[in-house]
């Protein structure tokens, strides 16, 4: 399977798909009751977009597969601070129910570490839910580890080194 990998422009129709998947994926990892009530669609929307017009220094991309170029998923990331510097941080990886385990999340996540890269952004991570299995073995596969665990809030961050700076 071909899988085109496209940054997402603003004024991109794309963009409200993204924001309904948000909702999504807030309401996979959180359950229904939580993840449908903790943000509108207008929220996520101008969240997304907020990555792409110069609020924020971040991208989005779309995966495309088939003859129709379906949008298929998308990640989002930005580059972020903290007290050991610049890195790159993922906010958000989904992909269609029925396309997972097709290698999807893994051709975006390749996407994501060349925008960090040409950033120099040299370290990156993610945060998610403990108990998101699927999104921690993703990341697991691809040379993350767990470096903080919070169990009040049930959250893990992961990260790791795009490449040696030494
Ligand atoms: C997590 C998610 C993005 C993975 O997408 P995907 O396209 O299926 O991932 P890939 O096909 O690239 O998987 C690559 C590897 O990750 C691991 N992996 C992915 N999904 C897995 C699962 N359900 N169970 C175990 N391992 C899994 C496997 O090692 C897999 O390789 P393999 O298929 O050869 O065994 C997808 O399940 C998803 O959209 N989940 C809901 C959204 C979500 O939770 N987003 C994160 C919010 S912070």
């Amino acid at each position: 399977m071909s899988i085109i990998i496209d940054p997402i422009q603003l004024g991109s129709p794309d963009l409200q798909i993204v924001a309904s998947r948000m909702r999504d994926t807030l309401i996979d990892v959180l359950g229904e009751e939580v993840g449908e009530s903790m943000y509108s669609l207008e929220w996520l929307y101008d969240r997304a977009v907020s990555h792409i017009d110069g609020r924020l220094l971040g991208a989005i991309y779309i995966a495309r597969v088939g003859p129709e170029s379906q949008n298929v998923g998308h990640i989002i990331v930005r580059q972020e601070e903290d007290e050991h510097g610049k890195f790159g941080l993922v906010t958000t990886a989904y992909v269609l129910p029925e396309m997972r385990r097709k290698g999807i999340a893994s051709t975006l996540l390749g996407a994501a570490h060349t925008w960090f890269l040409s950033r120099r952004l040299f370290r990156t991570a993610t945060d998610t839910a403990e108990n998101n299995h699927p999104l921690i073995a993703l990341y697991g596969r691809h040379g993350y580890e767990v470096i903080f665990h919070s169990k009040e809030k049930q959250m893990v961050r992961l990260s790791r080194e795009l490449l040696s700076t030494k």
